[in-house]
């Protein structure tokens, strides 16, 4: 690794402050950091204690000395619980009415130094900058989390309006196909559209509405910076590149990244504190017998759902590894009386945690499948460890990522509004025994396309060669113009 210069790149990453987020940006970050560009990291105040708290970053991150971390106020207090899928309209509230003039005034005061090449912001906070806001002075990229099938699927939803394919009706039939979503015919129904859309009226309703302008505004900054990869989604993504030509498809980052390091490391960026005994239990258990369970970062089900997935897995008789993070079950959690026959299959076939090394849990090799919510980020981790999925997707892209994870890529099954104990059993036997083979045999030829990907001659490999070249470009430009 080369030591940056003084006239090396600076590039500003700003991620929207949750987990899903912040991993993925901190790996780019590393990247670019690898490939001598300097980086500033903006987060906000609570997510840069989380992060400090429970992971290695502030270590990791010295190996670069012109690495800085900002922070920024999300405008709520200390003690909100912060829980995007409990409190999105009150977050987007504070993001829009606080966090947005501190950011426009800390880059109009040249807060990041006046060096800056480039921005690097999160399509979720697409809304804190306009492309002719004169006062940014640099390039925008804007970096997407999702993946191009659910980017896809939400560009598209002003054309279904307008087609009077969507609103979705109160006692509509939700198996029914929405044509004309370009890459995507007889694919998608409506139960596959991201949560959002279900409301009755989109025209009316303000968060579809903010959400679906979010995007389309994303399209139109200078480049669209996405984690997938050409052998996965090219199709899709050449219909997101007429509306934005210039993207960089660099994923999966988090196996490019570990291409690029030298050395083994984790590189593990958690906001909540890892438990790994699991790894330990996991040595103990025989090859491909386990499957893990986990719901991400933002999924919270009743004690109803906790209940049946708890009998499912049980009853499935398979051994089972589950994330139950502190606040995964919303309301009386702990007044749950725990049945006898569920306390006894868990001392015999289960091991559950607060939160795990998901990367490293997932390449284990006691594990045969995984039961999850669909997180893009959880999507891509599974594919490169190349096992086969359970999808019960909870909230926004997750939805379409399940559909394309079991109709599309045959990588598993998609429980997608169902939740109870006898299909859970039904599809873990479904994906660890009855149909294994052939999940198992896409899984590979799928994880051998996306390890391909990001090593040297791989498309990923190259864009992200492209994009580091595109921004030392935009910063030889800038020092010729400042002398
Ligand atoms: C949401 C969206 O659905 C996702 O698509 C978007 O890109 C980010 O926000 P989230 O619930 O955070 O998802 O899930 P996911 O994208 O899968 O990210 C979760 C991350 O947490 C993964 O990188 C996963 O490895 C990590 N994780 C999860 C752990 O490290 N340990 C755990 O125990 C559970």
């Amino acid at each position: 690794m080369e030591e940056p210069q003084i006239t090396s790149p600076h590039v500003l990453l700003f991620p929207a402050p949750a987990q899903g987020h912040i991993n993925v940006m901190l790996k780019l970050a590393e990247l670019l950091s690898l490939s001598s560009v300097r980086v500033t990291f903006l987060t906000t105040e609570h997510s840069y204690r989380q992060l400090t708290l429970h992971s290695d970053v502030l270590h990791r991150f010295s190996l670069f000395p012109s690495f800085q971390f900002r922070t920024i106020s999300d405008g709520l207090p200390v003690s909100h619980p912060r829980t995007f899928s409990c409190h999105l309209p009150e977050m987007l509230h504070s993001f829009v009415s606080v966090t947005k003039p501190l950011f426009r005034d800390m880059l109009v005061s040249h807060h990041f130094s006046s060096d800056l090449s480039c921005l690097i912001l999160d399509g979720f906070f697409s809304y804190l900058l306009d492309i002719d806001d004169d006062f940014v002075k640099v390039p925008i990229f804007c970096f997407r989390t999702f993946g191009a099938c659910s980017t896809w699927t939400i560009l598209s939803i002003p054309n279904l309006i307008k087609q009077g394919q969507l609103p979705i009706k109160g006692e509509e039939d939700m198996d029914r196909i929405l044509d004309n979503v370009p890459g995507m015919e007889n694919l998608l129904r409506c139960r596959d559209l991201p949560g959002f859309c279900r409301p009755t009226d989109p025209n009316n309703d303000p968060i579809l509405q903010f959400i679906v302008s979010a995007f389309i505004r994303s399209t139109k900054f200078n480049a669209l910076i996405m984690n997938t990869f050409e052998d996965l989604e090219g199709p899709i993504l050449s219909n997101i590149r007429t509306l934005c030509p210039n993207l960089y498809s660099i994923g999966p980052l988090h196996a490019l990244l570990k291409t690029k390091l030298s050395h083994e490391t984790e590189s593990l960026n958690n906001l909540w504190e890892v438990d790994r005994s699991c790894l330990t239990w996991l040595d103990n258990q025989p090859a491909g017998s386990v499957i893990y369970v986990s719901f991400g970062s933002i999924t919270v089900m009743g004690n109803r759902e906790l209940m049946e997935f708890w009998h499912g897995l049980v009853n499935s008789g398979r051994n089972f590894l589950w994330v139950i993070r502190p606040d995964l079950v919303k309301g009386k959690n702990g007044e749950i009386e725990i049945p006898a026959e569920l306390e006894e299959g868990t001392k015999q076939r289960g091991y559950m945690v607060g939160w795990t090394p998901q990367e490293k849990v997932l390449c284990h090799e006691a594990v045969g499948g995984f039961l999850t919510h669909s997180g893009w980020n959880s999507t891509l981790e599974s594919i490169v460890a190349g096992k086969p999925m359970i999808c019960w997707p909870f909230g926004f892209d997750q939805q379409v990522n399940s559909r394309f994870v079991s109709n599309m890529w045959n990588l598993g099954l998609d429980m997608k509004d169902l939740c109870d104990r006898e299909t859970v059993a039904k599809m873990v036997n479904d994906v660890m025994v009855n149909r294994k083979e052939e999940f198992v045999r896409s899984a590979t030829e799928i994880a051998n396309l996306a390890r391909r990907s990001v090593k040297p001659g791989g498309s990923s490999y190259a864009n992200f060669d492209r994009l580091i070249e595109d921004i030392r470009n935009l910063s030889r430009k800038k020092t010729a113009v400042n002398n």
